[in-house]
Formats: structure tokens, C-alpha cells, sequence
């Protein structure tokens, strides 16, 4: 077919295109002036052309009228109740869609510094296990030597649940990882009583308490628990221990005070302070002004807590501390606000990589 016949039927077609786009029924398109013109023309072709030129019109109507049929299929399409699962594939890798620029995580600080702390303590004999982050009313309060109604039951700021445990009592966010002492003394009793192997644990687990938020206290944040119980087991082993593992931790004696505290659960109790690094004894708001900041709580396993965990009191006696461990990275790095721990924040986050 010559090349200007082809022509006139190409542009017969995007005509055609352009009023089928137009028209509310579709079907119209057939009395198309357009086609009109196209057929009244068949008579003026030359007689070679014109069969050629008949069966590219037949053709050009054939594809409209497909065209005619998609919109019909479009028009039931947005009638129908759109099925979102079907279109849409959860599967797919995000970056097939949007590349974003993935760059090399690293360990959070408090894990990476919460290993370091274990592998200290594992080179001084120590055994570790985690706490548990919900417990019951008898692990985190009577099983520690706080009966029911105990006033320093209120010291622990603590987070319960709605749901109840076994004595209906409410289950509880753990505020300490002690929860886990009365489990660990049960468990590792016989071997002490008949192996004469010493109990000695260390605990890291995460806590939460009912604080008001500042530089230095968040509703949620980790703890390390140390026990240790043998026979003639004294304040200047736990003290030496202790002393022992700050040296290793901040690779340098650092200035330790150490002051009689009040805990249910230890006799004699005591809580250990370091030397503001912060302020240089001048006082700042990260030591509430006192130059020492607070690290850790210990003291002699109370009589009673042996006792609930079937350990005879007048044989064995033991240490147990607890350390807020985030306090002691603080210190090691200078950061001067414990929130930014779990803020979130990479600025923050990549110091650490
Ligand atoms: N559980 C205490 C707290 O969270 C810390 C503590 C004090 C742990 C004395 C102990 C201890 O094991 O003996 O404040």
C-alpha cells in the first residue's frame, strides 16, 4: 500500500483514539465521522490499492473496537470491591522499590558494654544468666525479704500488671534483677551443700521503675546482680570483689566510697559511690551536687533469703550486689544524660561503632 494511504489510516487512528477517550458510550466510536470519511473513500482508490486499503480499514476497526472492549473491562474493574492483597506483594524487598542507602550497624553501647562487664566477672569465676522482665509478686518482693505491706516494697516504684499470678497477686514489671536470687540459690543449693562448689552468679537483665525522668534516671534500664555464697563468706570479700571488677572495668583505680544503706534483703547493706567525673568535686546536676555518684547497692545476703531458698543461714553466708550498670558507661564515656541511651538518636548511636 503506498505510503500515503498508510498515513491517512495512522492518522485516522489517533483521531479515532482521541474521540473513543471522549465519549461516554463507547460504542459510538462506530458512527465516528471519521470512519465515514475512511469507507466514502474506498470508492476513489485506485483499483491496485484498493483491496489493500479495504483490509487495513477493516483492521484499524477491529483494533478500536478492542479498544472499546478494554473500557468496558476498565469500567467493571471500578465496580468491583478492590482487593488490596492482590495487588499489593508485603513480600517484596524494599530496596526493589526504593533504594535507600543501608549503611554497617554496630552493637548497641549498653549490650557492648554489658558483654565487656560479664566477661570480667566470668574471669573472676563468676556464672551469668538473664533476668526475667515479668515476674511475680514472691520473686521481686517476698522472696527478698519484704513481706506483704512492707513499706520499702514502695521504694521500687514498681510497674504492675492487670493480669494476676498463682498466690493473685499482681504480676510485675521486675524493678531489680534480686528477682532472680531466691531462683538461682534454689537451683544451685545441692551443689553447695554436697560438692561444697561455692553459688556464684552474676544476673544482667532489664528493669523498669515508675521514675520521673532526668539525667540520670529512665523508666527502663538494665542492672548486672551479683551473688556469691559459701561458708565464711565476709563484707571484705564482697568488697574487694567489687573493687576488683571497677578496676578492670575502668582500667584505672577509681575513687570508691562505700556507706551503710537499707536493703529487705541484705544485713549489713551498703551502697557504693565513685567520684563525679563530671564535675570535679564542684557538684553538677549529673551527681545531684554531692560529687559522688550512686553506682551500686550490696551487702550480706540476709538470713531469711537463705532460709526461703533452703539454704541453712548458720552454715553459709554470702554477698549479692546490684549494679546500674548504665551509669557505670556513662561514666567511662562521658555522656551526660542517660536518655540518649534509647533515644534513638545515630548521632549518638555511631560515637559507639
Ligand atoms: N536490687 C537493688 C536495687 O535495685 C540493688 C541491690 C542492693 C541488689 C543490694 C543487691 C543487693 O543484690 O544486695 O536497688
Amino acid at each position: 500500500m503506498k505510503d500515503e494511504l498508510k498515513k491517512k489510516i495512522s492518522s485516522a487512528k489517533d483521531a479515532l483514539r482521541i474521540e473513543l477517550n471522549a465519549l461516554d458510550n463507547k460504542e459510538d466510536i462506530l458512527k465516528s465521522k471519521t470512519f465515514k470519511t475512511l469507507f466514502d473513500e474506498i470508492k476513489n482508490i485506485p483499483l491496485d490499492q484498493r483491496s489493500l486499503f479495504g483490509k487495513a480499514l477493516n483492521d484499524l476497526k477491529a483494533q478500536i473496537l478492542e479498544e472499546v472492549d478494554q473500557f468496558k473491562d476498565t469500567n467493571l474493574n471500578d465496580h468491583k470491591d478492590i482487593d488490596v492483597s492482590a495487588d499489593l506483594d508485603i513480600n517484596q524487598p524494599h530496596d526493589s522499590l526504593i533504594k535507600l542507602e543501608a549503611g554497617v550497624g554496630s552493637a548497641h553501647p549498653v549490650m557492648s558494654e554489658m558483654d565487656n562487664i560479664l566477661n570480667i566477672f566470668k574471669s573472676m569465676g563468676f556464672n551469668a544468666i538473664e533476668s526475667y522482665e515479668i515476674d511475680d509478686d514472691y520473686h521481686m518482693f517476698e522472696s527478698l525479704n519484704f513481706p506483704l505491706d512492707h513499706p520499702a516494697r514502695d521504694d521500687f516504684d514498681t510497674f504492675v500488671l492487670s493480669s494476676l499470678d498463682q498466690s493473685k497477686r499482681p504480676l510485675v514489671a521486675a524493678a531489680q534483677t534480686s528477682t532472680m536470687q531466691n531462683r538461682v540459690i534454689k537451683k544451685n543449693a545441692d551443689d553447695l551443700v554436697k560438692n561444697n562448689k561455692p553459688i556464684a552468679y552474676v544476673i544482667p537483665g532489664r528493669v523498669f521503675r515508675k521514675e520521673d525522668l532526668d539525667a540520670r534516671h529512665e523508666h527502663t534500664f538494665y542492672q548486672i546482680e551479683g551473688i556469691y555464697i559459701s561458708k565464711k563468706v565476709t563484707v571484705a570479700n564482697l568488697i574487694d570483689t567489687l573493687r576488683q571488677f571497677m578496676s578492670a572495668y575502668f582500667n584505672k583505680e577509681v575513687e570508691l566510697k562505700t556507706q551503710p544503706f537499707y536493703f529487705p534483703f541484705t544485713e549489713p547493706s551498703f551502697e557504693f559511690a565513685v567520684s563525679c567525673p563530671f564535675c570535679a568535686k564542684g557538684g553538677c546536676n549529673i551527681c545531684s551536687y554531692s560529687s559522688w555518684i550512686e553506682l551500686l547497692g550490696c551487702g550480706m545476703i540476709h538470713p531469711n533469703v537463705l532460709k526461703m531458698a533452703s539454704l541453712d543461714p548458720m552454715e553459709y553466708t554470702g554477698f549479692a550486689f546490684g549494679i546500674g550498670f548504665m551509669r557505670m558507661i556513662m561514666i567511662k564515656y562521658n555522656i551526660e544524660d542517660i536518655r540518649h541511651f534509647f533515644s534513638g538518636k545515630l548521632d549518638f548511636l555511631r560515637q559507639f561503632n
